[in-house]
């Protein structure tokens, strides 16, 4: 092939010099980077072998340099050992890949694109809405596979052209919701859309196109080439979605000739022959060196480079958290984990509140006495012991933790004022407001309360937006009106003659909706289905309940050295507890009924609910 040389001068008859036109942007985006970059920190913090489940992107030259390393690219998990590190590809896995990874005791880390990902959340919102979802993308595409992946069966359709709309069987007034793969080509799409809104009548579409911006420019920029360009090189392998559409869209844009090239090995001479201008670009997952190849070799046969400016690209992505790796080698004993968990939530607060001088000390001061150090550190272990259930990643898990503590240590606060329960002891040591005064601590509670928010909108928390924006409005749900505030008034003005049944409303609201927080918070950490989802809300619901009618037992059977706070209060100051109501020996059996049912609700997760299983005990049992 390379000895065509003689012929190379055929485009010089015009006298013209020969060029190749790059477009720009071109090559990676920030998807394939931070997915190459997963398994090259992998290797280095862990060494080899990593596992990458199927190929990390869609190219081979990527492939064999990670290979080089000490990557082993599987296509199914099972050809990985029990108990190795395992990387999900960067276009995004079916919810039972990730059941079948935790199933097999696999350190697992996701590297799917985050518009990838928040695509699964659009369509998880669309069907929970009661949507049918039509999934614009192509058929076998690990991308679509992946998406459909995320709801039941059924629940998707795939369509890529108009014939298949025209074949859906469905009503024209049946609730849609389209969204379309992240490399689909552009105008294609547009057509199709317009084609579902022709047939039927509901129709709902996420804000902005799913169409990745990498996608978008990188068709834009080799479109406004093709018409000067005899061919047109595209720098990609032949199973890259994104590379295959921009061969075809600069076939439409005008170019007769358009070649998808993995890289110089492949390049059609005897169109590079008679070509004087060429039109070059690369795929989203093609390495610039390929592209360097190529136009070295073009260079060689009288072709001088032009890079033709485009779009500037300034997305950038926060990289994997590789923290689930480490999670394993810093297991041990629940004990030893708790010691952990501690500390690590400890270190999140200190930053969190940072150290103050002058005016603003005595604040901060008074924020870190709430809590800094102390306490069970029941919600946030929940948090964690749910969000590792689901796959979630253990340094997000351990700042939403912390901001639960803040939110709890805020309720404590205020429910030890004297307008409230007024309480001297708190945690084995003076109530806030006995240390410092009631003013500080009205303000110190503000404050938590304020940085519990702030922890959870805060990006390092998560990196899609859609799920802080998820876990700041069922925080505000969990402590108004009908949460945590509503219990705590009806707490402070029971009825004349309170009912069983307006306890356990008083106590699902006061103390169980921030537990129901912390397992809702940790789910939405990682990834499990609608029906898990309610599973683990029944536990929630059922374990809070415990946790109150055990801390209202303490109140009559407790020992203050233990429990670190007054007991002997609730039926003095007119409280309406289950103790209060059924006596012991009822609330007892109350809360071993409610205890039971917390282990039947997590019965369907198997042996990876232990943990769960373990809190649960905790909260029936504890004595402080
Ligand atoms: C006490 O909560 C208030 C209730 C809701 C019963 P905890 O018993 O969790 O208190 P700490 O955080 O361990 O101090
Ligand atoms: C508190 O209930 C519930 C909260 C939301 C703080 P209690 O008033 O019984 O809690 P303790 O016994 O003071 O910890
Ligand atoms: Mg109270
Ligand atoms: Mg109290
Ligand atoms: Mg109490």
């Amino acid at each position: 092939m390379e000895g065509v040389t003689s012929k190379s001068a055929l485009g010089r008859e015009t006298g013209k010099q020969r060029r190749i036109l790059l477009a720009n942007p071109r090559g990676f985006c920030a998807g394939v980077e931070r997915a190459i970059d997963t398994v090259e920190r992998a290797l280095k913090d862990h060494g080899a072998p990593i596992y990458v489940r199927r190929a990390i992107v869609h190219n081979q030259e990527v492939v064999e340099r990670l290979e080089k390393q000490g990557a082993i690219f599987v296509q199914q998990l099972d050809e990985i050992p029990r108990g190795s590190i395992a990387i999900l590809s960067a276009h995004g896995s079916a919810r039972q890949v990730l059941q079948e990874a935790r199933a097999r005791d696999l350190r697992t880390v996701d590297s799917i694109c985050p518009l990838v990902a928040k695509i699964h959340s659009q369509v998880e919102g669309w069907y929970r809405a009661g949507r049918h979802v039509l999934l614009i993308g192509h058929q076998g595409h690990p991308e679509i596979v992946g998406t459909l992946g995320q709801l039941p069966s059924g629940s998707i359709s795939v369509v890529s052209s108009a014939q298949d709309i025209a074949a859906l069987d469905l009503p024209s007034n049946t609730a849609i919701a389209y969204v379309i793969q992240t490399t689909f080509a552009v105008r294609d799409a547009d057509s199709l859309i317009d084609e579902i809104n022709r047939r039927f009548s509901d129709v709902a579409a996420p804000r902005a196109s799913s169409i990745c911006y990498a996608t978008a420019n990188r068709q834009e920029s080799a479109e406004a080439i093709a018409q000067k360009a005899d061919l047109f090189l595209v720098v990609g392998d032949e199973r890259s979605s994104n590379a295959r559409r921009l061969a075809e869209v600069v076939r439409i844009a005008g170019c007769k000739n358009a070649a998808l090239v993995r890289d110089e090995r492949d390049l059609p001479w005897s169109l590079i022959e008679v070509a004087e201008t060429i039109g070059l670009t690369a795929g989203a997952s093609s390495p610039e060196s390929a592209v360097e190849r190529v136009c070295r070799s073009l260079e060689a046969h009288g072709f001088a480079k032009e890079e033709i400016s485009g779009k500037v690209e300034r997305v950038t992505f926060r990289p994997v958290s590789l923290e689930p790796l480490a999670q394993r080698e810093r297991e041990g004993s629940i004990e030893d984990r708790l010691v952990s968990l501690r500390k690590d939530i400890d270190k999140v607060l200190e930053i969190a509140i940072g150290r103050r001088s002058g005016h603003d000390k005595r604040l901060a001061d008074a924020i870190r006495y709430a809590v800094v150090g102390s306490g069970k550190r029941f919600r946030a272990s929940l948090v964690m012991a749910v969000s590792e259930l689901v796959g979630g990643d253990y340094s997000q898990a351990i700042r939403v933790g912390a901001a639960i503590e803040c939110i709890h240590a805020q309720s404590l606060v205020h429910d030890d004022l004297p307008c409230m329960d007024n309480d001297d002891l708190r945690r084995g040591k003076p109530t806030l407001h006995r240390k410092f005064d009631e003013a500080t601590a009205v303000l110190a509670g503000d404050a938590l309360m304020a940085l519990g928010f702030e922890l959870l909108a805060d990006q390092a928390t998560n990196p899609d937006a859609d799920v802080r924006a998820r876990l700041v409005l069922s925080l505000s749900k969990a402590i108004g009106q009908d949460g945590l505030a509503g219990g705590q008034m009806m707490d402070l003005y029971p009825p004349a003659q309170p009912t069983e049944q307006f306890v356990f409303a008083c106590e699902s609201r006061k103390t169980a909706s921030l537990i129901r927080f912390a397992v809702e918070a940790g789910a939405m950490l990682g990834r499990c289905t609608p029906d898990e989802m309610d599973r683990l809300l029944l536990f929630a619901e059922n374990l809070g309940l415990v946790f109150q009618i055990r801390d209202d037992l303490l109140d009559n059977i407790g020992d203050v050295e233990l429990v670190g706070k007054a007991v002997n209060k609730d039926a003095d100051s007119g409280r309406a507890s289950a103790t209060v109501l059924m006596g012991v020996g009822g609330a007892t059996e109350e809360a071993r009924k409610r205890e039971n049912a917390c282990y039947e609700a997590l019965d369907g997760f198997g042996e990876q609910a232990i943990p769960l299983m373990d809190i649960a005990r905790f909260a029936a049992n504890r004595m402080h």
